[in-house]
Protein backbone atom coordinates (compact mmCIF):
# COMPACT_ATOMS: atom_id res chain seq x y z
CA UNK A 1 0.00 0.00 0.00
CA UNK A 2 1.26 3.21 -1.12
CA UNK A 3 2.03 6.00 1.98
CA UNK A 4 -1.04 8.14 -0.56
CA UNK A 5 -3.34 5.31 0.00
CA UNK A 6 -6.61 7.08 1.87
CA UNK A 7 -7.62 4.31 3.49
CA UNK A 8 -4.60 3.46 5.60
CA UNK A 9 -4.26 7.02 6.44
CA UNK A 10 -7.39 8.84 6.68
CA UNK A 11 -6.99 13.09 7.36
CA UNK A 12 -9.43 15.06 7.98
CA UNK A 13 -10.76 17.29 5.29
CA UNK A 14 -10.73 20.85 5.84
CA UNK A 15 -12.83 21.83 2.71
CA UNK A 16 -16.04 19.82 3.64
CA UNK A 17 -16.37 22.15 6.71
CA UNK A 18 -15.29 25.80 4.94
CA UNK A 19 -18.28 24.63 2.39
CA UNK A 20 -20.55 26.07 4.90
CA UNK A 21 -18.56 29.45 4.64
CA UNK A 22 -18.93 29.34 1.09
CA UNK A 23 -23.12 28.23 1.30
CA UNK A 24 -23.48 31.03 3.78
CA UNK A 25 -21.93 33.64 1.33
CA UNK A 26 -24.44 32.42 -1.35
CA UNK A 27 -27.52 32.59 0.67
CA UNK A 28 -27.22 35.93 2.14
CA UNK A 29 -26.26 37.51 -1.31
CA UNK A 30 -29.58 35.88 -3.01
CA UNK A 31 -31.74 39.25 -1.80
CA UNK A 32 -29.04 41.02 -4.14
CA UNK A 33 -29.50 39.16 -7.00
CA UNK A 34 -30.46 41.99 -9.75
CA UNK A 35 -30.85 44.65 -7.46
CA UNK A 36 -28.06 46.53 -8.92
CA UNK A 37 -26.21 47.02 -6.04
CA UNK A 38 -22.68 45.22 -5.97
CA UNK A 39 -21.22 46.46 -2.49
CA UNK A 40 -24.29 45.45 -0.88
CA UNK A 41 -23.70 42.24 -2.15
CA UNK A 42 -20.69 41.68 -1.26
CA UNK A 43 -20.82 43.48 2.04
CA UNK A 44 -23.93 40.51 2.62
CA UNK A 45 -21.82 38.05 1.44
CA UNK A 46 -18.39 38.82 3.48
CA UNK A 47 -19.76 39.05 6.49
CA UNK A 48 -22.04 35.52 6.35
CA UNK A 49 -18.61 34.02 5.19
CA UNK A 50 -16.53 35.44 8.11
CA UNK A 51 -19.13 34.56 10.74
CA UNK A 52 -18.65 31.04 9.82
CA UNK A 53 -15.19 30.62 8.92
CA UNK A 54 -14.86 31.75 12.68
CA UNK A 55 -16.21 28.32 13.70
CA UNK A 56 -14.13 26.48 11.67
CA UNK A 57 -10.86 24.43 13.72
CA UNK A 58 -7.93 25.70 12.06
CA UNK A 59 -5.58 28.56 11.92
CA UNK A 60 -6.07 30.40 8.80
CA UNK A 61 -4.18 33.78 7.73
CA UNK A 62 -6.18 35.29 4.50
CA UNK A 63 -3.16 35.42 2.02
CA UNK A 64 -6.04 36.62 -0.75
CA UNK A 65 -8.87 38.79 0.56
CA UNK A 66 -10.81 42.02 0.57
CA UNK A 67 -7.82 44.00 0.05
CA UNK A 68 -5.86 45.89 2.66
CA UNK A 69 -7.33 46.46 6.17
CA UNK A 70 -8.02 50.44 6.06
CA UNK A 71 -10.50 49.82 2.81
CA UNK A 72 -11.82 46.19 3.62
CA UNK A 73 -12.84 46.20 7.42
CA UNK A 74 -13.21 41.81 6.96
CA UNK A 75 -11.56 39.31 5.55
CA UNK A 76 -8.48 41.88 4.80
CA UNK A 77 -5.27 40.55 3.56
CA UNK A 78 -3.63 39.50 6.76
CA UNK A 79 -6.36 38.33 8.60
CA UNK A 80 -6.34 35.64 11.20
CA UNK A 81 -9.63 33.15 10.90
CA UNK A 82 -11.11 30.39 12.26
CA UNK A 83 -10.53 29.05 15.67
CA UNK A 84 -6.98 29.45 15.80
CA UNK A 85 -6.45 25.61 16.56
CA UNK A 86 -5.81 23.11 14.42
CA UNK A 87 -3.86 23.34 11.13
CA UNK A 88 -2.15 26.28 9.65
CA UNK A 89 -3.43 27.08 6.38
CA UNK A 90 -3.35 30.22 3.90
CA UNK A 91 -6.94 31.31 2.68
CA UNK A 92 -7.86 32.96 -0.55
CA UNK A 93 -11.40 34.14 -0.19
CA UNK A 94 -13.72 35.56 -3.34
CA UNK A 95 -17.30 36.05 -1.31
CA UNK A 96 -18.77 36.83 -4.72
CA UNK A 97 -16.50 36.25 -7.75
CA UNK A 98 -19.13 37.90 -9.92
CA UNK A 99 -20.29 40.78 -7.68
CA UNK A 100 -21.27 42.57 -11.11
CA UNK A 101 -22.78 39.64 -12.21
CA UNK A 102 -24.72 38.99 -9.05
CA UNK A 103 -26.32 42.96 -9.06
CA UNK A 104 -27.17 42.27 -12.70
CA UNK A 105 -29.08 39.05 -12.21
CA UNK A 106 -26.49 37.48 -14.44
CA UNK A 107 -25.18 33.80 -14.45
CA UNK A 108 -21.98 32.27 -12.57
CA UNK A 109 -21.55 34.20 -9.99
CA UNK A 110 -19.57 31.95 -7.14
CA UNK A 111 -19.02 32.72 -3.66
CA UNK A 112 -15.13 30.67 -3.46
CA UNK A 113 -12.66 29.83 -0.71
CA UNK A 114 -9.44 28.24 -1.38
CA UNK A 115 -6.59 27.08 1.06
CA UNK A 116 -2.96 25.52 1.12
CA UNK A 117 -0.88 25.02 3.77
CA UNK A 118 0.65 28.05 5.35
CA UNK A 119 3.22 29.80 3.33
CA UNK A 120 2.41 28.01 0.16
CA UNK A 121 -0.13 30.52 -1.40
CA UNK A 122 1.57 33.47 -3.68
CA UNK A 123 0.52 36.86 -2.42
CA UNK A 124 0.32 38.59 -5.58
CA UNK A 125 -2.25 41.71 -4.38
CA UNK A 126 0.07 44.08 -5.57
CA UNK A 127 -0.63 43.59 -9.00
CA UNK A 128 -4.13 43.11 -10.23
CA UNK A 129 -3.59 40.97 -13.46
CA UNK A 130 -2.22 38.08 -14.56
CA UNK A 131 -2.30 36.00 -17.98
CA UNK A 132 -3.58 32.29 -17.34
CA UNK A 133 -3.38 29.17 -19.57
CA UNK A 134 -5.46 26.58 -18.26
CA UNK A 135 -6.63 23.03 -19.45
CA UNK A 136 -6.90 19.06 -18.35
CA UNK A 137 -4.00 16.75 -17.87
CA UNK A 138 -3.55 16.90 -21.36
CA UNK A 139 -1.71 19.99 -21.77
CA UNK A 140 0.91 18.79 -19.73
CA UNK A 141 4.08 19.29 -21.47
CA UNK A 142 2.17 19.92 -24.69
CA UNK A 143 0.64 23.93 -24.54
CA UNK A 144 2.31 26.95 -22.81
CA UNK A 145 1.56 30.60 -22.43
CA UNK A 146 5.38 30.97 -24.83
CA UNK A 147 3.52 29.52 -27.18
CA UNK A 148 0.70 31.05 -30.13
CA UNK A 149 -2.95 30.34 -29.02
CA UNK A 150 -3.14 28.48 -32.37
CA UNK A 151 -0.03 26.40 -31.57
CA UNK A 152 -1.93 25.69 -28.39
CA UNK A 153 -5.17 24.68 -29.46
CA UNK A 154 -3.60 22.68 -32.94
CA UNK A 155 -0.98 21.11 -30.18
CA UNK A 156 -3.82 20.22 -27.08
CA UNK A 157 -6.32 18.75 -30.08
CA UNK A 158 -3.54 16.42 -30.88
CA UNK A 159 -3.38 15.15 -27.38
CA UNK A 160 -6.45 14.86 -26.78
CA UNK A 161 -7.17 12.92 -30.41
CA UNK A 162 -9.96 15.33 -31.82
CA UNK A 163 -10.29 17.92 -34.56
CA UNK A 164 -8.91 21.44 -34.45
CA UNK A 165 -12.60 22.51 -35.61
CA UNK A 166 -14.38 20.87 -32.46
CA UNK A 167 -12.04 22.61 -29.32
CA UNK A 168 -13.47 25.58 -27.73
CA UNK A 169 -11.80 28.13 -25.60
CA UNK A 170 -13.31 30.13 -22.64
CA UNK A 171 -12.00 33.86 -22.98
CA UNK A 172 -13.33 36.35 -20.71
CA UNK A 173 -15.43 38.73 -22.78
CA UNK A 174 -12.90 42.04 -22.44
CA UNK A 175 -12.06 44.74 -24.97
CA UNK A 176 -8.57 43.60 -24.30
CA UNK A 177 -9.28 40.43 -25.59
CA UNK A 178 -10.19 40.78 -29.12
CA UNK A 179 -7.19 39.94 -30.53
CA UNK A 180 -6.65 36.98 -28.97
CA UNK A 181 -10.99 35.98 -29.47
CA UNK A 182 -9.48 36.46 -33.35
CA UNK A 183 -6.61 34.63 -33.00
CA UNK A 184 -8.40 31.48 -31.84
CA UNK A 185 -11.31 31.65 -34.07
CA UNK A 186 -8.75 31.79 -37.56
CA UNK A 187 -6.80 28.71 -35.97
CA UNK A 188 -10.36 27.13 -36.48
CA UNK A 189 -11.75 26.94 -32.98
CA UNK A 190 -14.78 28.22 -31.46
CA UNK A 191 -14.89 30.06 -28.08
CA UNK A 192 -16.85 30.25 -25.01
CA UNK A 193 -17.09 34.00 -24.19
CA UNK A 194 -17.07 34.47 -20.29
CA UNK A 195 -19.01 37.38 -18.90
CA UNK A 196 -17.25 37.00 -15.88
CA UNK A 197 -15.62 34.68 -13.80
CA UNK A 198 -12.35 32.80 -15.13
CA UNK A 199 -11.72 30.38 -12.43
CA UNK A 200 -15.31 29.01 -13.51
CA UNK A 201 -13.90 28.71 -16.51
CA UNK A 202 -10.66 27.20 -16.08
CA UNK A 203 -11.89 24.60 -13.87
CA UNK A 204 -13.83 23.36 -16.37
CA UNK A 205 -11.44 23.57 -18.55
CA UNK A 206 -9.30 21.44 -16.14
CA UNK A 207 -11.94 18.78 -16.03
CA UNK A 208 -12.17 15.74 -18.42
CA UNK A 209 -15.90 15.29 -20.33
CA UNK A 210 -16.79 19.23 -20.32
CA UNK A 211 -17.60 21.79 -23.26
CA UNK A 212 -14.27 23.84 -22.65
CA UNK A 213 -11.03 22.35 -23.97
CA UNK A 214 -8.77 25.19 -22.61
CA UNK A 215 -9.72 28.73 -20.89
CA UNK A 216 -7.02 31.62 -21.73
CA UNK A 217 -6.50 35.45 -21.28
CA UNK A 218 -6.13 37.95 -18.72
CA UNK A 219 -8.05 38.40 -15.57
CA UNK A 220 -7.32 38.63 -12.17
CA UNK A 221 -4.11 37.53 -10.29
CA UNK A 222 -6.48 36.64 -7.22
CA UNK A 223 -8.40 34.63 -9.28
CA UNK A 224 -5.44 33.26 -10.62
CA UNK A 225 -4.27 31.64 -7.45
CA UNK A 226 -7.53 30.62 -6.82
CA UNK A 227 -7.77 28.94 -9.77
CA UNK A 228 -4.32 26.86 -8.91
CA UNK A 229 -5.77 25.41 -5.42
CA UNK A 230 -8.77 23.74 -7.90
CA UNK A 231 -6.80 22.59 -10.59
CA UNK A 232 -3.81 20.97 -8.92
CA UNK A 233 -6.62 18.94 -6.87
CA UNK A 234 -7.63 18.06 -10.59
CA UNK A 235 -4.60 17.10 -11.92
CA UNK A 236 -4.70 19.76 -14.68
CA UNK A 237 -2.66 22.49 -15.86
CA UNK A 238 -2.34 25.76 -15.39
CA UNK A 239 0.23 28.59 -16.79
CA UNK A 240 0.24 32.56 -14.96
CA UNK A 241 2.63 35.38 -15.81
CA UNK A 242 1.64 38.53 -14.02
CA UNK A 243 0.83 41.45 -15.98
CA UNK A 244 0.97 44.34 -14.65
CA UNK A 245 -1.15 47.80 -15.86
CA UNK A 246 1.93 50.28 -15.39
CA UNK A 247 5.44 50.81 -14.20
CA UNK A 248 3.76 51.92 -10.75
CA UNK A 249 2.71 48.73 -10.32
CA UNK A 250 5.36 46.71 -11.65
CA UNK A 251 7.55 48.61 -9.10
CA UNK A 252 4.83 47.89 -6.23
CA UNK A 253 5.30 44.11 -7.47
CA UNK A 254 9.03 43.84 -7.12
CA UNK A 255 9.13 45.46 -4.05
CA UNK A 256 6.51 42.94 -2.97
CA UNK A 257 9.16 40.26 -4.02
CA UNK A 258 6.96 39.43 -7.12
CA UNK A 259 8.91 38.08 -10.45
CA UNK A 260 7.92 39.28 -13.69
CA UNK A 261 8.26 38.37 -17.14
CA UNK A 262 8.59 34.62 -15.60
CA UNK A 263 6.28 31.91 -16.64
CA UNK A 264 4.57 30.97 -13.09
CA UNK A 265 3.41 27.09 -12.83
CA UNK A 266 0.91 25.43 -10.64
CA UNK A 267 3.74 25.54 -8.23
CA UNK A 268 4.95 29.04 -8.11
CA UNK A 269 1.33 29.92 -7.67
CA UNK A 270 0.03 27.34 -5.01
CA UNK A 271 3.23 25.04 -3.47
CA UNK A 272 3.06 21.43 -2.32
CA UNK A 273 0.07 18.72 -2.55
CA UNK A 274 -2.11 20.41 0.11
CA UNK A 275 -4.45 22.54 -1.51
CA UNK A 276 -8.33 22.92 -1.72
CA UNK A 277 -11.23 24.63 -3.53
CA UNK A 278 -14.44 25.56 -3.00
CA UNK A 279 -17.06 27.42 -3.97
CA UNK A 280 -20.82 27.37 -4.10
CA UNK A 281 -23.07 28.58 -7.01
CA UNK A 282 -24.90 32.29 -6.22
CA UNK A 283 -26.27 32.71 -9.58
CA UNK A 284 -26.64 29.72 -11.67
CA UNK A 285 -23.36 28.82 -14.29
CA UNK A 286 -21.31 25.95 -16.38
CA UNK A 287 -20.27 24.49 -12.53
CA UNK A 288 -22.86 24.85 -10.27
CA UNK A 289 -26.68 25.76 -10.22
CA UNK A 290 -27.00 29.13 -8.01
CA UNK A 291 -29.33 29.26 -4.86
CA UNK A 292 -32.90 28.54 -5.01
CA UNK A 293 -35.35 29.12 -2.66
CA UNK A 294 -37.93 26.78 -2.56
CA UNK A 295 -40.25 28.03 0.28
CA UNK A 296 -39.41 26.06 3.63
CA UNK A 297 -35.84 25.49 2.19
CA UNK A 298 -32.99 26.63 0.66
CA UNK A 299 -31.18 24.60 -1.84
CA UNK A 300 -27.73 25.34 -2.62
CA UNK A 301 -25.05 23.45 -4.64
CA UNK A 302 -21.45 23.31 -3.88
CA UNK A 303 -17.85 21.81 -5.24
CA UNK A 304 -15.62 20.99 -2.83
CA UNK A 305 -12.06 20.00 -4.52
CA UNK A 306 -8.71 19.00 -2.44
CA UNK A 307 -5.10 17.47 -3.47
CA UNK A 308 -4.15 15.58 -1.44
CA UNK A 309 -6.55 12.99 -2.00
CA UNK A 310 -7.81 13.45 -5.52
CA UNK A 311 -11.48 14.04 -4.76
CA UNK A 312 -14.07 16.88 -6.75
CA UNK A 313 -16.64 16.25 -4.86
CA UNK A 314 -20.46 17.88 -5.45
CA UNK A 315 -22.53 19.32 -2.32
CA UNK A 316 -26.25 19.71 -2.47
CA UNK A 317 -27.45 20.78 0.73
CA UNK A 318 -31.08 21.93 1.94
CA UNK A 319 -31.04 24.34 4.26
CA UNK A 320 -34.17 24.79 6.49
CA UNK A 321 -35.56 28.71 5.36
CA UNK A 322 -36.32 29.97 8.92
CA UNK A 323 -33.03 29.33 10.09
CA UNK A 324 -31.75 31.88 7.74
CA UNK A 325 -34.32 34.74 8.47
P1 LIG B 1 -15.03 40.10 -9.12
O1 LIG B 1 -16.49 39.94 -9.23
O2 LIG B 1 -14.51 39.49 -7.84
O3 LIG B 1 -14.61 41.50 -9.34
O4 LIG B 1 -14.30 39.23 -10.29
C1 LIG B 1 -14.92 38.84 -11.49
C2 LIG B 1 -13.88 38.57 -12.58
O5 LIG B 1 -14.55 38.28 -13.79
C3 LIG B 1 -12.89 37.44 -12.29
O6 LIG B 1 -13.40 36.14 -12.44
C4 LIG B 1 -11.81 37.78 -13.28
O7 LIG B 1 -10.57 37.14 -12.99
C5 LIG B 1 -11.72 39.28 -13.16
O8 LIG B 1 -13.03 39.71 -12.77
C6 LIG B 1 -11.33 39.98 -14.43
O9 LIG B 1 -11.15 41.35 -14.18
P2 LIG B 1 -11.80 42.51 -15.08
O10 LIG B 1 -13.29 42.46 -14.89
O11 LIG B 1 -11.19 43.77 -14.57
O12 LIG B 1 -11.44 42.21 -16.49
Amino acid sequence: MSDRNLVARPDRNLAMELVRATEAAAIRAVPFIGKGDKLAADGAAVDAMRAFLGTVEFDGVVVIGEGEKDHAPMLFNGEHVGTGRGPQADIAVDPIDGTSMTAQGRQNALAMIAASDRGSMLDASTVFYMDKLVADDRGHGVISLDQSIGDNIRELAKAKGKPVGEMVVAVLDRPRHEPLIEEIRAAGAGTRILLDGDVAGGINAARHGTRIDICVGKGGSPEGVMTACAIKALGGFIEGRLAPSDDAERARGEAAGLVFDRILSADDLVAGDNTMFIATGVTDGGLVDGVRLLGDTIRTESVALRSRSGTFRRIVSEHIADRWL
